[in-house]
């Protein structure tokens, strides 16, 4: 057990800090024994601190303290005390410098934070406090200050030297050394300092701002790679333009960097002018890499680009306000994704993110709003929440202003507070001040958790013409918030008619806004119950409710089949559309568990079959959306609609199912399946990604007919195409049946693939992945395989991750060994890379959804993590919450 319980730190607590850091200036001599550190901080008692005489409370951990100086006189050992992770000097002057030497030795830190090495090169990640293992420091995100950075290390290993802002000198060195000089005119927060040192190739292209600004774009990897970069240059160069056009804003320096690093926690890292990548966010060319991986290149690459703005030039006051720069900043990347491809598919896919890990986590114990109130440790509130919640609740405040007055507001927000590091409430305020909307009631989006349901019902009175919506908001208790004030709830509905969407008019209209074809209506739905009544209505509509996925809510609205077949087939709105072919879907897995408890044969209602033999036939429909239509809710929605979650049940009905429409609908997958083949040279556009994931979808259907039609179009695309979506989907298809086959797919895809790390990370995840019996046993044998490295956390997720996260039914094996496995990971990780640890958890966190059974041994493993000793604060945190009872009303 643990002797000291890390502390809680709470929002209500914030003060300003004591002092003010105007310049530091750095100097780095990396070394293979170890590195110096030498720092000279320009310090100042802040005056917008009361308290006066406060001790300097420097943040450092891990560091061998050299020397310690205050203008010029070396202080003596009395002079300063440590306490945890604190150096604190009693006494200091009003303005000094403060020079500080240290000692720290990157090549033995395994947790990716702070400087370490990876793949022979040294790098940095300093969000969220990183920078605290480098120096001492005032790490915090309100310390804002001016940055020169001396960087000295061996020419031959390193000869390429980067950090933050502009190159002001380089050197070599007479002992073989040579050195740079970095500096970054902009002030920032330490968690955006970063540096570079290595081997590097180095892709480049130019960029010209709107003002007519020439930028020159750096893309640095490792040689190998260089042949991998030019879609997320690209990328980079779209979100730039993007942004001139959307926003109005335009990048502020003569050159931008972005780093491609192997061993990295997290997708990337927005380091003022340095970005820093997983390589997996970066690097992309048709042979190695699957469309969704080119999806997420060009997103990633842009979400790091915006926080130029959303983040750099304005940033959070505190961690507690990470949203204000991801939430918005997720809001961006995702309105740009939307623009460059399908913007339907796009929300589709974040919806489904949304209703399943983020409606989880407001459903389990680390459950907490966008803005937290408190955390033990701040990693981990890097959730979905934060995240993909914190976009919503921005796209609903674009919903609400409309896009001019949100473009105000947005104009208002970087105007007012560039340079300051501000609150989500500045966010808000900005946007109310420039468009006159009242946000007084939306507010509790930022500070109350919990998924709102929505519960809604209609009534036609034909004599009256009228139509009303009945609605009833409500929000579950959530850890230490047991009851919740309403939301205000931007509610998007039509009705549709026989002829179209018919003429919405609302007997009050005073508080609601319409769209210009007053055939689509934004409710503002504010109290606990209320009630909408349109006029003039002459028939009984279908009402389209939610549309576009208006707010992170839960509707729920009594619908019949036939509703929904019209709905799936006629809605103008994309999501809708896919909502209900999935509420479609979701009764028949309803009905198929019913018949399986009562040892009958699944049978689908032939009105679900014919739309989908509809779907399947149409050629005019676009591709992406039929198959995302074609697919049943995944284990993960349906592990949030049913409770107590019985996976195996889910599962078998699952899949019984899949197999029964196979069958049903043969024909019409197979010449869906030979339609869809092409011999265009590849292209990650929205087209193409569409006719592939269209096609893979029918395969991995017919591969559930276990005949040799669907081995040998798998077998043949498998061994013929020349991208890696479509060789992956066979390679999946084939290793989820019994196909003598897969085993030397498996090898010869090893044999080709296995000089490049992000392809075998593929490997090992169709492994995980496996829904066949004995998938442990397999991913246990893995971890032992000469590729698999469990420090490098790619792997760790590709292998680890995707079973335990991704696997349900393998995961929640009966004898518990799933559990036991993850938890002997977690306890490992637990010294090596806690953050990594804690995310991997989660799944076991979730223990309160499943049968008696499953929670029992679930919690048993969770027991067993929190009475190891040395746990991090990060696994701490989370186990504990986990274990805790809390209330629900
Ligand atoms: N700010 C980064 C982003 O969202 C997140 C990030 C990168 C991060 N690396 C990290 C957060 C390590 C915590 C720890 O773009
Ligand atoms: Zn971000």
């Amino acid at each position: 057990m643990r002797d000291a319980q890390p502390s809680t730190i709470y929002l209500s607590e914030y003060q300003v800090p004591a002092y003010l850091i105007d310049t530091t200036a750095l100097v780095f001599e990396l070394g293979e024994e170890s590195t110096k550190v030498s720092s000279q901080l320009h310090i100042r008692r802040n005056p917008a601190s009361t308290i006066s005489n406060a001790p300097l409370a420097l943040h450092g951990t891990e560091l061998e303290l050299i020397s310690l100086a205050i203008d010029g006189r070396t202080l003596d050992a009395s002079e300063w005390t440590q306490s945890g992770e604190q150096l604190i000097i009693a006494s200091v002057p009003a303005e000094f410098v403060l020079s500080c030497e240290t000692r720290i030795r990157p090549q033995d830190n395994t947790s990716l934070e702070g400087l370490y090495k990876s793949s022979g090169m040294f790098c940095t990640q300093c969000e969220a406090e990183g920078f605290r293992k480098i120096t001492y420091y005032l790490d915090r995100p309100d310390v804002m200050s001016v940055f020169t950075v001396e960087i000295i290390a061996d020419a031959q290993r390193y000869p390429v030297l980067l950090s933050n802002g502009n190159l002001s000198a380089a050197e070599v060195l007479a002992d073989g050394r040579h050195k740079t000089v970095w500096q970054d005119p902009f002030p920032k927060p330490a968690y955006l300092f970063a540096l570079v040192a290595g081997k590097l190739a180095c892709v480049e292209d130019r960029f010209k701002t709107m003002s007519g600004r020439d930028v020159a774009l750096k893309i640095y990897v490792e040689d190998k790679d260089a042949d991998k970069c030019e879609h997320a240059m690209v990328s980079l160069k779209n979100a730039m333009r993007w942004d001139e056009e959307v926003y109005g804003r335009e990048y502020d320096l003569d050159i931008f960097n972005i780093v491609a690093v192997d061993d990295f926690n997290m997708g990337a890292m927005e380091n003022k002018s340095l970005n820093i990548f997983n390589t997996s966010c970066v690097l992309a060319k048709p042979e190695t890499t699957t469309d969704a991986g080119f999806q997420r290149v060009e997103g990633v690459v842009a979400h790091e680009y915006f926080h130029n703005w959303s983040g750099n030039r304005v940033t959070c006051r505190d961690w507690f306000q990470l949203s204000l720069k991801e939430g918005f900043t997720v809001f961006r990347d995702a309105e740009f994704s939307a623009d460059m491809g399908s913007p339907t598919v796009k929300r589709v896919e974040d919806v489904t993110l949304l209703r399943t890990a983020q409606f989880a986590e407001d459903a389990g114990p680390m459950a907490h709003p966008i803005r937290p109130d408190s955390f033990i440790e701040i990693s981990n509130f890097y959730t979905v929440t934060v995240y993909e919640k914190g976009a919503e609740v921005v796209r609903m405040i674009h919903t609400l202003l409309g896009p001019e007055l949100f473009r105000k507001g947005s104009d208002l927000y970087f105007d007012r507070h560039d340079g300051q590091a501000v609150t989500c409430e500045d966010f808000v305020l900005a946007m109310e001040d420039a468009s006159g909307v009242d946000l007084g009631q939306f507010r509790n989006w930022y500070s109350q958790a919990g998924t709102p349901k929505l519960k809604v019902s209609a009534e036609y009175d034909a004599a009256a013409q009228t139509y009303t919506l009945h609605v009833q908001q409500s929000c579950p208790a959530t850890p230490g918030q047991s009851k919740k004030a309403p939301f205000h709830i931007p509610f998007a509905v039509a009705l549709l008619g026989e002829a179209g969407q018919l003429a919405l008019q609302l007997q009050n209209a005073a508080l609601n806004t319409e769209t210009a074809d007053n055939t689509e209506m934004v409710l503002n739905v504010t109290k606990a119950e209320q009630s909408f009544i349109f006029t003039g209505i002459k028939e009984e509509p279908v009402p389209s409710l939610l549309r576009g996925f208006s707010a992170p809510v839960k509707l729920e609205f009594d619908y019949s089949r036939e509703q929904l077949l019209r709905l799936m087939s006629s809605d103008s709105d994309g999501f809708c559309r896919w909502d209900a072919s999935q509420q479609l879907g979701l009764a028949e897995i309803s009905q198929a568990l019913a018949d399986i408890a009562a040892e009958h044969d699944v049978v689908p209602e032939s009105a679900y079959l014919d739309a989908c033999r509809a779907l399947l036939s149409d050629e005019s429909l676009d591709g992406a959306m039929v198959a995302m239509m074609l697919q049943l809710p995944s284990e993960a929605y349906l592990a949030e609609i049913f409770h107590p979650v019985d996976v195996l049940g889910l599962h078998r009905a699952r899949e019984t199912l899949r197999l029964v429409i196979a069958q049903a609908l043969r024909g019409e997958l197979l010449a869906c399946y030979s339609r869809c083949a092409s011999n265009a040279v590849y292209a990650a556009d929205a087209g193409q990604i569409a006719q592939r994931s269209l096609k893979n979808t029918a395969l991995s259907y017919l591969m559930l007919l276990n005949d040799d039609t669907g081995r040998e179009l798998a077998t043949r695309q498998f061994e013929h195409s020349e991208n890696m979506t479509d060789r992956l989907a066979a390679l999946n298809a084939l290793v989820n049946s019994t196909a003598p086959y897969k085993a030397e797919a498996l090898q010869r895809f090893y044999q080709n693939w296995q000089h490049e790390p992000l392809v075998i990370n593929q490997w090992f995840q169709v492994q995980a992945m496996c829904r066949l019996p004995g998938t442990l046993e397999t991913v246990q044998g893995l971890m032992a395989h000469p590729a698999f490295d469990i420090r490098n956390p790619n792997k760790v997720r590709a292998l680890i991750g995707a079973f335990c996260g991704q696997n349900s039914v393998n995961f929640h094996r009966e004898d518990g060994a799933g559990y036991r496995f993850l938890a002997d990971q977690v306890i490992v990780l637990n010294r090596s890379n806690p953050q990594i640890a804690s995310r991997l958890l989660v799944p076991l966190t979730k223990w309160r959804k499943y049968l008696p059974a499953a929670q029992q041994l679930m919690c048993a493993e969770l027991q067993r993590i929190l009475a190891q000793p040395d746990l991090s604060s990060d696994v701490y945190e989370v186990v504990s919450k986990s274990v805790q009872e809390y209330s629900e009303e």
